[in-house]
């Protein structure tokens, strides 16, 4: 990541803080990735390589950063979803202002209207941190978005784990899945699709 970007990102996080400490309803915080989830993101994502990216919550798009920092193979495809018209405006102006808006394709609208119509198969890579009162519903067609081998990564695994109990539960139960807790930043759930 070049020295300017990293820098961009470290500004957006101390905004995102800064923010939500202030924030009036949970609509205006930023609810940012911590730095090392980020980074640590952004190193399997060079290593894994994966084609075709989805990101299920965009906010003001400082995760979506790291992400489309690291894809540097021809042909990857990174999409980032967001219902919050305010928060797609920051979006993309902060990739405009981190020069990587050509490498992301920002949806506008629900995550569960995309993912219903979205092919099977078609994401080699998921990540996922938005509603998660809707994960439970919305994980039929996750799983079936998600191509043989893929990864779904779920955030907020360990300082929400009571909110997430029941998706756990349901991946648990589903053939053909398994799952692993990875305690980094507030806690990444992989999900591993065979
Ligand atoms: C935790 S924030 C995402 C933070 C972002 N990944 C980051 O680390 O910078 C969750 C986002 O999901 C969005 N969201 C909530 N429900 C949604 C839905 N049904 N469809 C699309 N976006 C949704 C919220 O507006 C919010 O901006």
């Amino acid at each position: 990541m070049s020295p300017e970007r990293e820098l961009f990102l470290s500004r957006l996080k101390a905004f995102g803080e800064a923010n939500d400490r202030v924030a009036a309803s949970r609509s205006d915080k930023m609810l940012n990735i911590t730095a090392d989830t980020g980074l640590f993101l952004w190193m399997l994502i060079r290593a894994r390589k994966p084609r075709r990216l989805l990101e299920v919550g965009t906010s003001n798009g400082y995760s979506t950063i790291w992400w489309a920092d690291a894809l540097n193979e021809p042909g990857q495809t990174l999409i980032t979803l967001e219902a919050n018209p305010k928060k797609v405006v920051q979006a993309r102006a902060n990739f405009k202002e981190a020069e990587v808006a050509d490498r992301i394709e920002l949806i506008e609208g629900d995550a569960g209207h995309f993912l219903r119509a979205a092919e099977t198969a078609s994401f080699d890579w998921v990540f996922l941190d938005s509603e998660r009162s809707e994960y439970v519903g919305w994980w039929p067609d996750l799983l079936r978005v998600t191509a043989a081998d893929g990864l779904i990564i779920v955030d907020n695994a360990v300082d929400k784990a009571t909110e997430i109990e029941a998706f756990v539960n349901v991946v648990q139960s589903t053939p053909g899945v398994r799952q692993v807790l990875v305690p980094i930043g507030n806690g990444e759930l992989f999900i591993h699709r065979t």
